[in-house]
């Protein structure tokens, strides 16, 4: 071979050895997202009919309690949980429940998504909206495993088991201080550290470190914003094909290539979905030309971070940095902060990888504010109980309580949140764990109601008038 053309192959060949090495490389470097707009990707196009049926009915998670086990032990459901026209066994059952036949023809009743993302107010059920009123504070793992004396048979036992031993697994990394505040961020790096990032296997023995057993408080978002945002996330970590990324979700049982693989089909329909959710509007009256006024303060004060909203809206999907918003830095901290590397990379070597992104940003995002009236307690760590002390910090409680309920009754329509009670200590000096899983300490590591001052400056008419025009949005 004369030389020219060997060197030609020799290089040819070293190009393709580097072009492989750099592929690896790239796939397994961790890239935080920068602070700023986060840019437009196109999204898959989805149907959102089907993404309503699918949420409520489709097998996107598969394990949970034997239907046999769940007739005997729970209550029929009350009227306001149901949701009329689900198909078949789903008809029974509430709205956070799915029904879900396996393999071996064991049929089973499992969690759904609006476990976490569906809420009530006035007794009315609203899809979409984050559940603040769940309690995380319990271990649950002795109640799972009671329900085994409940199955019928072997291949029922089975199922059982496989639910019980990913709850018990699970269980170290998802128990929060403080009723309402959500552990699903922690629960899914628990799940992550638990899976081969290539199979989805299952491992009762983690394989990568699995995450701190603190569990940081987050305010569970609702999922009409995903109509405007460009990541998904308070932190924006979700990029890419957001459908793909927000279906780590169900990652609680998915322990296969298949069952993501079939999950992603209609994951587009889902997010569709999403997008297409209406808020609720404000139930009560509204003062038209003091919310006229609120609307040209806030297009002065707050629409450079929130947009604009009315016929022709706006939304600039801005990531702020910790500095500049001054929030509890914490969850910015843990996704961002290195200490959070090995998730990542599991994430992006991974099946949701190939199409989606995990790259966390050392900051949050500023949120839109359709239907902002409902989803109190508000920031990413549920710190603010409502609109008003969010736009005056001198009125920010230390330390608060709730009852909890989602009554008209139980709604402050002056304030715009959820009634609470200020108290004069925290957690420290309180021995009744009822009573101390339902205080709201701001002075514990995560939990810091500060920063966001941005209404801090206007006067008492403006902050009025700006709680007026909010509700209309
Ligand atoms: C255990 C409670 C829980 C369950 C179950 C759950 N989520 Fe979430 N979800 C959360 C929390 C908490 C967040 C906020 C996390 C964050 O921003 O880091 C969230 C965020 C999201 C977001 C991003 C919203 C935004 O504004 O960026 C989407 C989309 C979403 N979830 C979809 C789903 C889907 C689809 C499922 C079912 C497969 C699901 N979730 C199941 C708690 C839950
Ligand atoms: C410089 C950018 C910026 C400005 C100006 C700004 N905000 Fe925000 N806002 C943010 C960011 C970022 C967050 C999320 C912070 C977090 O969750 O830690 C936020 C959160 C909020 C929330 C809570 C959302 C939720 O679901 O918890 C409300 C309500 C809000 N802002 C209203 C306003 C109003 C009203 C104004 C004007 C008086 C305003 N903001 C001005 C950036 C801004």
């Amino acid at each position: 071979m004369p030389h020219a053309i060997l060197v030609l192959v020799f290089t040819a060949i070293l190009a393709f050895m580097l072009a492989a090495c750099d592929s690896h490389e790239q796939n397994d470097a961790v890239a935080y997202s920068p602070i700023g707009p986060v840019p437009h990707v196109p999204q898959r196009r989805g149907d959102p009919d089907k993404g309503y049926e699918a949420l409520l009915n489709a097998p996107y998670i598969t394990c949970g309690m034997p239907y046999s086990a769940y007739k005997q032990t729970a209550p029929p459901p009350e009227p306001e949980m149901l949701i009329s026209g689900r198909p078949g066994r789903n008809a029974e059952l509430p709205y956070n429940l799915t029904a879900y036949t396996t393999p071996e023809g064991v049929e089973l009743v499992v969690n759904n998504c609006l476990h976490c993302h569906a809420g009530f107010f006035d007794g009315k059920l609203v899809i979409g909206l984050g559940n603040e009123n769940l309690d995380y504070t319990e271990d649950r793992t002795a109640a799972v495993e009671s329900i085994g004396a409940y199955v019928d048979d072997e291949a029922e036992a089975a199922e059982w088991r496989r639910w019980a031993d990913r709850v018990r697994a699970m269980t170290p990394y998802r128990i929060t201080d403080t009723v309402g505040s959500n552990p699903a961020i922690n629960m899914t790096l628990a799940l992550m550290a638990h899976r081969d990032s290539a199979t989805l296997a299952w491992s009762q023995d983690p394989l990568i470190d699995p995450p701190p057993k603190t569990v940081a408080p987050v305010s569970v978002p609702p999922w009409w914003r995903m109509a405007k945002k460009n990541a998904a996330y308070y932190n924006t970590e979700g990029r890419g094909d957001l459908a793909r990324a927000m279906m780590v979700g169900a990652i609680f049982c998915a322990d296969d290539l298949d069952t993501v693989r079939n999950i992603d089909t209609y994951a587009p329909d889902i997010l569709a979905y999403f997008a297409s959710i209406k808020p609720p509007p404000w139930p009560f009256g509204i003062d038209a030309p003091l919310a006229e006024r609120g609307r040209v303060v806030f297009e002065r004060t707050c629409s450079g971070c929130h947009g604009t909203y009315g016929e022709q809206p706006s939304y600039p999907n801005l990531v702020l940095g910790l500095d500049e918003i001054g929030t509890d830095p914490v969850m910015a901290q843990n996704a961002a902060g290195g200490t959070s590397n090995r998730f990542i990379r599991w994430f992006n070597r991974s099946y949701y990888g190939e199409t989606a992104r995990a790259a966390p940003a050392m900051g949050y995002i500023a949120p839109p504010l359709d239907g902002i009236w409902i989803t109190a307690p508000y920031l990413h760590n549920g710190s603010v109980p409502t609109i008003e002390a969010l736009l005056d910090s001198s009125k920010r409680p230390k330390y608060w309580t709730r009852s909890y309920g989602s009554s008209a009754a139980d709604y402050d329509p002056v304030a715009l949140g959820w009634r609470y009670t200020e108290l004069t200590e925290g957690k420290e000096g309180v021995k009744d764990s009822r009573e101390r899983k339902k205080i709201y300490d701001t002075t514990l590591p995560a939990y810091s109601n500060a920063g966001h001052a941005f209404g801090d400056s206007l006067s008492p008419e403006e902050r009025k008038a700006v709680l007026e025009y909010l509700k209309t949005l």
